[in-house]
């Protein structure tokens, strides 16, 4: 053990054990992640090891040896750490099968009901409640057709919470009624208001909980996921309409394959409803942010979307109500390679694999020793912002992701070669998110509906680009340090 703390042994990456003990790199680390990688690969090259709070993590920098990690897959788990992480910030208990407290495979449950034809129906059920959380439920401000203003990324969290929320765990009443909110309506969307402060109060301290922190320490921040657990009770379920398949599938699996109590459930639930919105949040206010700053980017959406609506003999689009089906989604090049830019710029996500036994690990020209139970990782932001792949990778251009033919460009090049991985906010391998194509329809479906309904600006033309928030590297789509003012009214249609 002493050897592995201060030496490499041979055939090892070149090691860095940091300042401090035991924290080893992780302040450092924590500080500027992509600064300190940098600083790294410069000195060690493409693969170098950092003791992280008493762990050995092996980042691979050379996107050509990203598919290293899948294709020696057999070495590596990508399980233990996903759900050690979800018992830890979630409060349930183990979901591994191993550990005996469920049989359930939760990845394939996932796939299942959030792709192939589950798809159709969450997308027609998110259409639906985004005119209800956007449109419908504003109806008396939006009546006087004066400017509303607000916080950009208050408006994306409330729309996308709500409708998110609805699609997946269903209602308690019917939003086809748009006349006026009755006050059951009103009730219930207090209550999806009341959750969206639970779990913004709770979201706040999940970098903290990621990084081993007990949940007892944050006093409100527990009581938030206690309240959000509440929520998602079975029973409370039971009363609630339309539940998506996701759901439904997952409360019977709970009830027939886990011995989880009824609050254990319940977190599994919160599980779920944090991952379909942490960062289906802030990649809408980035995709809706960097749309609003150019100009250019805007003509060009707000000319595919209205081609779409007006060309598409399917389309009912009365004034009051825009069905928007997949098909129709899946011809959106201009609005997908403008989320996808959004995303390259605002994503840090970190893939993490651990060793399950000692084993060489194959790069493209050399191999290294990797012992059990250390971590290999890769850091996408290194590649997303790699100027040799993106030229001037931190200007936000529309149109990055597009082929000279207007369809999505698929061929990017570092040192003359082509790249197989270039783009990996969803992750990748088989740990990829199973809700990413669900999320980019989303964040279609949103800014289709805003370009077709309403006006919508900047308060401040000029306004700076907030930074993004750093204590959430690692994580995914980083969020906003500031909001930022805009304003929006009806369109006259
Ligand atoms: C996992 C990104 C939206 C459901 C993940 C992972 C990433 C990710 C990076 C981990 C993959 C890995 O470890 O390699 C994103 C981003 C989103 C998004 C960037 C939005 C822009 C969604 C949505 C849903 C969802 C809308 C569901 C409705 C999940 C689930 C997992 C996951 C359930 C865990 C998968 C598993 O452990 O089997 N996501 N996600 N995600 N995501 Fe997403």
């Amino acid at each position: 053990f002493a050897l592995k703390i201060n030496s490499v042994r041979q055939g090892e990456p070149p090691l860095e054990n940091g300042f401090l003990p035991y924290l080893g790199c992780a302040l450092q680390f924590g500080a500027n992640p992509l600064e300190f990688l940098r600083e790294k690969q410069k000195k060690h090259g493409h693969i170098f090891t950092c003791q992280v709070a008493g762990k050995y993590i092996h980042f691979l920098t050379d996107p050509f040896s990203y598919h290293a990690l899948i294709r020696q897959g057999k070495h590596l788990d990508w399980k233990k750490f996903h759900f050690a992480t979800s018992a830890k910030a979630f409060g349930h208990g183990s979901i591994d099968p191993a550990e005996g407290n469920t049989t359930e495979n939760f990845h394939q449950t996932f796939i299942r009901t959030l792709q192939g034809n589950a798809l159709d129906a969450l997308i027609e059920a998110m259409m639906e409640n985004l005119q209800y959380a956007m449109l419908q439920s504003r109806a008396s401000k939006l009546q006087s057709n004066t400017w509303v203003t607000e916080g950009l990324y208050t408006f994306c969290c409330q729309v996308m919470f709500e409708s998110g929320f609805l699609t997946l765990f269903g209602k308690e009443f019917n939003l086809n009624n748009d006349k006026n909110l009755s006050s059951n309506q009103e009730n219930e969307r207090a209550r999806i208001l009341n959750a969206l402060e639970n779990f913004k109060e709770f979201d706040r301290i999940f970098p903290a909980l990621v990084a081993g922190l007990p949940i007892r320490l944050f006093k409100s921040a527990h009581s938030a996921r206690e309240k959000l657990g509440e929520a998602l009770l079975h029973e409370n379920l039971l009363k609630r309409d339309n539940l998506s398949e996701l759901v439904t599938l997952r409360m019977f699996l709970n009830d027939t394959l886990s011995t989880f109590d009824d609050m254990e459930k319940a977190k599994t639930h919160v599980a779920v409803l944090w991952a379909s919105q942490a960062n289906t949040i802030p990649a809408t206010f980035w995709s809706l942010f960097y749309l609003l700053k150019n100009p250019e980017a805007m003509k060009a959406a707000t000319k595919e979307v209205q081609s779409i609506l007006e060309s598409d003999g399917e389309i009912s689009f009365d004034g009051k109500h825009i069905s928007l089906n997949r098909k129709q989604l899946d011809n959106m090049p201009v609005l997908d390679s403008i989320i996808k830019e959004a995303m390259r710029l605002s994503s840090a996500s970190m893939t993490f694999r651990i060793a399950k036994e000692d084993f060489t690990l194959h790069l493209e020209n050399d191999f290294y020793s990797i012992r059990r139970d250390d971590i290999v990782a890769l850091y996408p932001q290194l590649l997303h912002f790699d100027p040799e792949i993106y030229a001037d990778p931190l200007t936000f251009k529309y149109d990055r992701f597009l082929n000279e033919n207007g369809k999505e460009k698929t061929d990017f090049y570092r040192s003359g070669r082509k790249l197989k991985y270039y783009y990996m906010p969803f992750g990748t391998g088989t740990a990829k998110c199973p809700g990413r194509l669900f999320a980019v329809h989303e964040i279609k479906q949103f800014l289709a509906l805003i370009f077709s309904c309403l006006e919508i600006e900047l308060v401040d033309n000029d306004v700076q680009c907030p930074s993004l928030d750093q204590s959430r590297a690692g994580l995914g789509i980083l969020q906003p340090v500031n909001d930022i003012d805009f304003r929006y009214r009806l369109k006259c249609l």
